[in-house]
This record gives structure tokens, C-alpha cells and sequence, in this order.
């Protein structure tokens, strides 16, 4: 099974049952917290895709989908802090209670942006649900407020996470070796 891609892992963190049963989790935590409030949940494209569609089937509640999409690593491993949006909301969110739905929130620059750039549309609220939180990568004070795991300062792909664009359709979280991005 996607043997091309699993040798280039160091090792999985997380397979597709662990990624099932957090997600079902968070799920349940945003179905009792947004009862009733028909939230919009943004998916930061590309990297959130198998996270969204994943977490949305698994809620209950009344809930909206809208895209965005923002420039991120290119090939390099590395935030540049610089960040640019590439594809807007359909959908006007003033009045409304918006979740961001991040892959990884690694520096923060990123999701600082996004919540900055929202925030000044007046929605009634922004949460942040993250896949994965690096934390002790952050050099900006921002967190998300639903996590499904935490990881460590190692590089990540799979599901959804990629490294010049591929890695994206593994089903498991690994880290990536080395030799694969320091050739
Ligand atoms: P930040 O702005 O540094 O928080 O980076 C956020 C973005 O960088 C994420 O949405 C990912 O696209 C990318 N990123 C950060 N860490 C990793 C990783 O370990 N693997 C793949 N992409 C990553």
C-alpha cells in the first residue's frame, strides 16, 4: 500500500484509526460548543482538505463550507513569514461565528494572518481547529483552540501535509526523512 511514498517516512506518527478517533472527538467538542450557531468552517486549502471533509461528515450540527487558500512553504521546509492569500471566502461572515480549519499551526504567521485578515469582516467569533499544533516552533503568541495531536520540531507529511506538493494522499501522519528534502 503506497509503498513509494511509506519509504520515504522516517516513521508514522499517527495512522488512520489514531486520525479517525481524534477527529471524531474534536467533532463532538464542536458540535456541543457551536449548538444551534450554524457556523461557517473555513478550510485553509491545500493542506486542511482530508482534515475538513473528514471532521465536517463526522458533525451533527448545522454548519457552512467555505474555501480559502494562502501561499505557503513552496518547496522549503521552512516558514518565510510571509504570507499571501491566493483564494477569498464566497461568503460574506459578518454577524457570523467562523472556525478556521488549519492542517498545522507551526510558526503562527500563518494563522495570524487569517484570524487578523477575518477579524477586521466582524464575524461574531473565530475559533481555530487544527490537524496538528508545533508548538514549540511558535514565534508568534497565537493557538488554535481544537487540536487532534500535538508533534514535536520534525517535519511532517501525509494526510493532507506535504512537502513540494506530494505526500499529500498518504492516509497516515509520518515524519519525513531527512535525506529527502536535504538532497
Ligand atoms: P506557519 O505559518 O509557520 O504556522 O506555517 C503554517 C503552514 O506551513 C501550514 O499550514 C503548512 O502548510 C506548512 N507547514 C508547517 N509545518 C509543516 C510540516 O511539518 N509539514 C508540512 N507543512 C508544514
Amino acid at each position: 500500500m503506497k509503498n513509494e511514498m511509506l519509504n520515504d517516512l522516517e516513521k508514522v506518527l499517527f495512522d488512520e484509526a489514531q486520525i479517525a478517533e481524534r477527529i471524531a472527538k474534536v467533532a463532538t467538542e464542536i458540535d456541543r460548543d457551536y449548538a444551534g450557531k450554524k457556523p461557517i468552517m473555513i478550510a485553509v486549502l491545500k493542506g486542511s482538505v482530508m482534515f475538513y471533509t473528514d471532521l465536517m461528515k463526522k458533525m451533527n450540527i448545522m454548519a457552512e463550507m467555505d474555501f480559502m487558500a494562502i501561499s505557503s512553504y513552496g518547496n522549503e521546509t521552512k516558514s518565510s513569514g510571509e504570507v499571501k492569500m491566493i483564494k477569498d471566502l464566497d461568503r460574506c461572515i459578518e454577524g457570523r461565528h467562523i472556525v478556521i480549519v488549519e492542517d498545522i499551526v507551526d510558526t503562527g504567521y500563518t494563522l495570524n494572518y487569517l484570524k487578523a485578515t477575518l477579524s477586521t469582516r466582524n464575524p461574531a467569533s473565530i475559533k481555530v481547529c487544527s490537524l496538528l499544533n508545533k508548538k514549540e516552533r511558535r514565534e508568534v503568541n497565537v493557538e488554535p483552540d481544537y487540536v487532534c495531536f500535538e508533534v514535536g520540531n520534525e517535519f511532517v507529511v501525509g494526510y493532507g501535509l506535504d512537502y513540494a506538493q506530494f505526500y499529500r494522499n498518504l492516509p497516515v501522519i509520518g515524519v519525513l526523512k531527512k535525506e529527502v528534502y536535504s538532497l
